[in-house]
């Protein structure tokens, strides 16, 4: 079954929770010592790898975009699902060969499993070197020192100051117009089924000020759609030591709006318990922060919904998308579902059904309920859904959303769509690729344009993945 299950399958929206962001590219031949970093997981892991790449840089290593060429190999792992960490596993054995043919090359393990199985993954996978958690990377040099000196070496303290705010990350496989920003790390909510608390650790927002600094930069660099990153952007708060001035995530999105009307703003991910009208009203208020929300659900029963500690309930969500609805119209609006929790009833399964029927989400991220080592869930619950009918559910809950995203994207049709040219399409050099404001992937004839560019476009057709169409003067 594959990792991550959603509507849509454009390589962009692959690249949102994909798998492999694969590796910073560079030249090569100048006598510094080369390495090789490979990115698994979500947006999230994808921006730390940018820290990662510009810490290294500056310590004079240069990166390869082929891992048989480079010295160094870092694997910036994922730990959500357990299918995030076979995939890893699988990749580690194929490095072996590597390890073979050059016995000094160094294997570093970075990210959440590195997080989550600590020294383990040293005793396991006897092929690597260096273990490092997502707190820890401004250690990795030091590390690489250590490993030189003949040791494996370790560093897996999370901390509850660190935000990497002074670190401009070097942009990875970058189209040049969209950039992540991270604002925040950690996270204090602790669903029962998420690991994420404890691989990540503690809840803490970045300089307001440094955010708005690499905004700027990446504008003045010809960026144009930045999206601010954390795992619950709604509860971002930062005390400005000079001024007194305590930050919400309302007044750091107005922000980054006035870098520039012709900066779009994107955020993920919000939570229902915190997503709050004033938001909503500054997405209306300015035209270039992003009409689209993702807005993850996990399941439509409340039963459930406690059991996973959301700390909302059905009736909640639903008034928070009835303010969605209200307060931007038009706006797009995706989720996140989690089929198969702990004791989840056919009738639970059915309120999530109906949930999406009443909301007609634009797109969704599915999955299979996985349980995780350490969890809430895992200490509290029994995982007692029969692997059989968590596929069954999860399947009857993408055929539903494939109806949906088939529906709403319909409904662009005749319709004139701003879009942000990102690139060439992959399926063919007369055509470019971008997005609408409601996120969704706009296909048109290449004719003068280029990345970067705002085109108004026609929309004349659609899949359930893609909108087609002609640019309109
Ligand atoms: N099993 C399945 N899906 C999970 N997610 C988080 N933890 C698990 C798990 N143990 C999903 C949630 C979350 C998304 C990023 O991953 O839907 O919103
Ligand atoms: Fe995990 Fe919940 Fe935090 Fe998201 S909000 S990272 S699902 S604990």
């Amino acid at each position: 079954m594959n990792e991550k299950l959603h509507s849509s399958t454009t390589n962009i929206d692959e690249k949102r929770q994909g798998e492999v962001f694969s590796s910073a590219k560079s030249g090569a031949g100048n006598g510094k010592r080369k390495y090789y970093l490979e990115t698994y997981g979500c947006q999230m892991n994808f921006s730390d790898s940018e820290i990662v790449a510009s810490i290294l840089n500056k310590e004079g290593y240069e990166s390869v975009s082929d891992y048989k060429e480079a010295e160094m190999i870092f694997v910036n792992t994922c730990a959500i699902r357990e299918n995030a960490e076979q995939t890893v596993r699988n990749r580690l054995n194929e490095l072996r060969s590597i390890k073979k043919k050059k016995p000094n090359a160094i294997i570093g393990l970075l990210g959440c499993m590195a997080e989550r199985l600590k020294h383990k993954l040293l005793e396991e996978e006897k092929l690597i070197d260096i273990v490092i958690g997502p707190d820890a990377y401004r250690e990795l040099p030091n590390l690489i020192t250590q490993v030189d000196g003949g040791q494996a070496a370790i560093n897996v303290l999370l901390s509850r100051e660190e935000t990497y705010a002074d670190i401009s990350p070097v942009r990875l496989d970058t189209n040049g117009v969209t950039a992540f920003i991270s604002i925040m790390r950690g996270c204090d909510n602790m669903c029962s089924f998420c690991v994420v608390p404890f691989t990540r650790g503690r809840e803490r927002s970045r300089d307001m000020h440094s955010i708005i600094k690499e905004a700027r930069e990446l504008f003045n660099n010809g960026y144009r759609e930045v999206t601010l990153l954390g795992q619950n952007v709604d509860s971002y708060k930062w005390k400005d030591k000079k001024t007194g001035q305590l930050v919400t995530f309302t007044y750091l999105l107005e922000q980054v709006a006035k870098v520039s009307p012709l900066l779009r703003i994107r955020f993920s991910t919000s939570h229902p318990k915190d997503m709050v009208d004033e938001v909503l009203h500054t997405i209306a208020k300015y035209d270039n922060i992003c009409n689209y929300i993702h807005l993850p659900v996990q399941s439509g029963s409340s039963v459930i919904l406690k059991r996973m500690n959301r700390t909302y309930d059905r009736n909640w969500y639903k008034e928070r998308i009835e303010s969605i609805k209200r307060i931007i119209p038009g706006c797009g609006i995706s989720t996140d579902t989690i089929s198969g929790f702990c004791g989840e009833t056919q009738e639970d399964h059915n309120e999530t059904l109906s949930m999406m029927n009443w909301v007609e989400y634009d797109m969704a991220y599915m999955f299979k309920y996985s349980e995780r080592p350490g969890t809430l869930a895992q200490k509290k619950y029994k995982d007692d859904i029969p692997e059989a009918v968590k596929s069954e559910r999860l399947n009857e809950i993408i055929s539903l959303q494939l109806e949906h995203s088939y529906k709403r994207n319909q409904m662009d049709i005749n319709k004139v769509h701003r879009v942000l040219v990102e690139g060439v399409s992959k399926r063919s050099e007369n055509e470019l690729y971008g997005r609408n404001d409601q996120n969704k992937v706009v296909i048109f004839p290449r004719e003068k344009y280029s990345s970067g560019d705002y085109v108004n476009i026609m929309v004349n057709r659609c899949t359930s993945a893609t909108l087609f169409g002609k640019v309109v003067a």
